[in-house]
């Protein structure tokens, strides 16, 4: 297939044009070469480029950011993706879109599955929902992968983040009472190779296997062990660590839709987590 990855800097898209150029063309896109929120550009670009699917990977991610920006935040993950579903719509193209845990409220007791009630807490969880809406409504070929706690060699992320204070620090609070399950940005790239592979239009979630959910204390604290640091992980509750935005209390994905689907199973996030941080 003939691919056009949008957001082409990002740090999934770094992973992604990697696992997706081996059976595939692809045509990657930074923000300078295609600003999604520029439509005329936007129908353009899929008009003459005329791929066989679109991915969008471009993205406002800055979460507490969002809260002082809204209308920055709406206008990418928002009126952005509404003009990547209409130039696709107008093309008959499908377009597959990464979303995010952040358009639940956290407070469900088990997984979230594709087809339970969005309630965002923050702006770029209702930003995100915009554009998940957008897709809904303007286009009938889509893939939407909702995911959560991201990682990878393409950008900063938690992990980076850690590792880089387990060097300066003897010890790192962190946060305790916030359960969801990281994702490598390579295992969210095979996932999204598999699903665009199937035609099985929809909306799914995908994240690397934890059994109920991880807190953020718990990720930290395997990152330490596998890095052979002696930093202490010091637990602590979100209401010691106020941030500008609220965040979904627990957030765990039900994954079973998207493996029903792909036939695609997710792996276990401490194997995922050894293997990217001995790469
Ligand atoms: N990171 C997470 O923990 C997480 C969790 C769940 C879901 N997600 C979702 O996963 C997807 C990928 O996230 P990521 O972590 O790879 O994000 P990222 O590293 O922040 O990459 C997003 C990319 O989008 C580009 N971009 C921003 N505005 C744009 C525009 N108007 N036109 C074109 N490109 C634009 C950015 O370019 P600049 O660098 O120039 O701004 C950046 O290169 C996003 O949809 C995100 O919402 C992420």
């Amino acid at each position: 297939m003939k691919i056009l990855i949008t957001g082409a800097n990002g740090m999934l898209a770094h992973d992604l044009i990697a696992v997706l150029k081996e059976r595939h063309k692809i045509i990657a896109y930074a923000r300078e070469a295609l600003d999604i929120t520029a439509r005329d550009h936007v129908y353009r670009s899929v008009r003459e480029l005329s791929p066989d699917v679109v991915i969008n990977c471009a993205a406002f991610t800055q979460v507490d950011r969002a809260e002082a920006e809204p209308e920055a935040a709406l206008l990418v993950n928002g009126i952005g993706v509404q003009n990547l579903a209409l130039a696709c719509h107008d093309r008959g193209l499908p377009l597959c879109h990464i979303s995010t845990d952040y358009v639940f409220d956290g407070e469900k007791r088990s997984p979230y599955s594709p087809f339970d009630k969005t309630r965002p807490v923050n702006v770029y969880g209702e930003s995100k929902l915009a554009g998940e809406k957008y897709i809904q409504w303007l286009t009938n070929k889509f893939y939407v992968i909702r995911t959560s706690w991201l990682y990878g060699k393409g950008g900063n992320n938690f992990v980076s983040t850690i590792l880089k204070l387990s060097e300066e620090r003897p010890e790192i609070r962190v946060v305790k009472d916030q359960i969801g399950s990281p994702t490598s940005t390579v295992s969210l790239s095979h996932a999204v190779k598999n699903l665009i592979e199937t035609g099985a239009y929809g909306i799914y979630h995908f994240t690397d296997k934890t059994d109920g959910g991880i807190s953020w204390f718990d990720f930290a604290r395997e990152i330490v062990k596998l890095s052979g640091h002696n930093t202490e992980i010091v637990p602590i509750t979100t209401d010691e660590f106020p941030r500008p935005a609220r965040r979904p209390r627990r957030s765990f994905l039900d994954t079973g839709l998207f493996s029903l689907v792909t036939g695609h199973k997710p792996e276990d996030w401490q194997k995922v987590l050894k293997n990217y941080l001995s790469a």
